[in-house]
This record gives structure tokens, sequence and C-alpha cells, in this order.
């Protein structure tokens, strides 16, 4: 078979590529930036690599000639919407390969997560195409955990306004893993996949854990949404991700990241890694 990875060079899709060609499997992948996909894979072999923009219709074309299998993803940002679409309608006009789609837990038109609607755009135009596909929806990523590493570096605590919202985080690793698994099994193909870590932690309860890993103590300080979002633009952050980072503390608060699945332990065969393993391994991010 043959699989074409789209935005190649992301966190969990350049994953995809290692464990889909640790399988022996051919890959292609679809990026922006030829020399950036060069340099993360320099170490591969057998990674052919198309490069232009996703809404050009002849690089996408060239992407899709003979592909069995598109794993669809596309990093977080204003145009994602527009841009996995135009993927989207390439694929139905070319092989029609089987569409496994990188989405979130938190998917539907009224979410409060910002990319949960985009992606409950997306998903109604798969939907439409007659593409068969896959839905992959991970909660939040444990990553995500990074973005107040500054603040506690600086300050031992970080400000955000979800004081009770729990969230399952997952580890990107495994979700690169699990998709890879995914991508390669067609008994697993047609079907959504709802993705979590083992537990869900509030963000207090984050505090607390970096507390005990770091030794010293981490507060978090709860602030009003719209504070947060002041914080955010005065620190210089545009507007669209400024109300994704918002969106990610209402929607915590809104129990939309919360529910803790047993569904990627028994994919793996293992148990998903913890957010105190991942906070222990990036620990010195934590510290100036
Ligand atoms: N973050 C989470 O907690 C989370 C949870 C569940 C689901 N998801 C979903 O997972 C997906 C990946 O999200 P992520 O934030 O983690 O992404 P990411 O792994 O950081 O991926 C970024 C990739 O997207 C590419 N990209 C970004 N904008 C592009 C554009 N305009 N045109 C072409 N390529 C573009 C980047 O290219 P360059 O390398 O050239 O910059 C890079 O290859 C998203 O759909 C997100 O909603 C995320």
């Amino acid at each position: 078979m043959t699989f074409l990875v789209t935005a190649a060079t992301g966190r969990t899709s350049s994953g995809v590529v290692r464990h889909l060609r640790a399988a022996g499997e051919d890959v292609r992948v679809l990026v922006r930036n030829r020399e950036k996909a060069q340099s993360a894979f320099s170490d591969l072999d057998g990674i052919e690599i198309v490069d232009g923009a996703f809404d050009d219709g002849a690089v996408l074309a060239k992407a899709f000639n003979g592909v069995d299998v598109t794993f669809l993803t596309i990093g977080g940002n204003p145009d994602q919407v527009r841009l996995e679409k135009a993927i989207i309608d390439a694929a139905a006009k070319a092989d029609r390969p089987h569409v496994v789609k990188l989405s979130s837990i938190a998917t539907s038109h009224d979410s409060a997560l910002l990319p949960g609607r985009q992606h409950a755009e997306i998903e109604d135009h798969l939907a439409v195409s007659g593409l068969s596909h896959t839905l992959l929806r991970p909660v939040s990523f444990t990553d995500n955990l990074l973005y107040a590493a500054e603040s506690v570096a600086a300050h031992n605590s970080w400000a955000g306004a979800a004081p009770t919202g729990r969230v399952a985080y997952i580890d990107i690793r495994d979700v690169s893993e699990a998709a890879a698994l995914v991508l390669r099994d067609p008994t697993l193909h047609g079907k959504t996949h709802d993705w979590s870590g083992p537990d869900a932690y509030t963000f207090p309860e984050a505090a607390a854990l970096l507390s005990k890993i770091l030794g010293r103590e981490i507060r978090y300080v709860p602030v009003s949404a719209d504070e947060r979002r002041s914080a955010l633009l005065g620190a210089g952050l545009a507007k669209w991700y400024t109300e994704l980072f918002v969106s990610l503390d209402t929607a915590a608060e809104a129990g939309a990241l919360q529910a803790v699945t047993t569904t990627l332990k028994e994919l793996l065969g293992r148990e998903p890694r913890t957010v105190e393993e991942f906070l222990t391994e990036n620990a010195t991010q934590f510290t100036k």
C-alpha cells in the first residue's frame, strides 16, 4: 500500500511517518517546505516528498497519484478548514484513497473549542465527499502543558481560565503510534476512534504534580476568560491564536476534554504514557 501523510513536518504527522516507515510501508509526504521535510526525515530512506501549497490543484494531484490511504492533518491555523477541504476535494478527484482524518474529541458545530468547530466543518465535507474515511478524535495533547513552561520558569505560576475543568491529556507519541496502526489496518477503518490518556487532571492538580516533580511550589492562578484573552492579546498574540488558547480553557471548564477512555490502551496493547511521565521528561523546560 502507498500512504500519503499531509503536513508531515508536524508533531503527530512526523511520528506517523516514522511508524509507517518502521513497518516497511511506502510513504509519500505532502509538505509546504521541502528543506524542512528533508531535514526532519534525513535519517529515513524511502520517503517521497511532494511540496507546495495545499490549495494548489497540480500539487495535490501529484501528491495523491496512486495513493491508497492518506493521513489528513494540518496544524491548527485560521485557514485550516479551507485547506483540508481542498485536500479532500483533490483526493476525491484522484484515486479515491481511504482518508484517516486527525480530528478532536471536542468536535461539534457548537463546540466550546475553536478547533472543534473547524473539525466539524471538515468532517461534514469529508462525509459528503463520498470518500471512505476514519476519524481519529484525541483529547488535548500533553504538549499543551508546555505552554505554561515559560511562566512557571519565571514566576513559579501560570494563569488560566479553567480552575475546575479536567483534561484527559494524551501523549502525541501515542497518538502517532496509534494513528499508524489505524492507517495500516483496514479492519480499523470506517470508524470513529475516541482517544484519551490514562488520567484526567485539573490545572491546579497539574500544578501540584509539577510541584512534586520540580521540588518547588508551582501555582495555577485562576483568571476570567476575558482577563486571559486581554493578557494574550496584550502579549502580542494574534486574535485567532488568542481565541484558540481561551477556547482550550473554556472547553475544559465545559467538561468537553475530561472523558477517560480505554480505547488507546486496547489499540496499543500497553498503557498510554502518563502526564507525570511527560512532565518528568520535560522538567528542565519549567526551570530557568
Ligand atoms: N494540540 C492539541 O492538543 C490537539 C488535540 C487534538 C487534536 N488536535 C488536532 O491535531 C492537528 C494537528 O495539530 P497541531 O497543532 O498539533 O499541529 P502540528 O503537529 O504542530 O502540525 C503543524 C504542521 O502543519 C503544517 N501547517 C500549518 N499551517 C499550514 C498551512 N497553512 N499550510 C500548510 N501546512 C501548514 C506545518 O507545516 P510547517 O512545518 O511547514 O510549519 C506542520 O507540518 C490539528 O488539526 C489539531 O486540531 C490537536
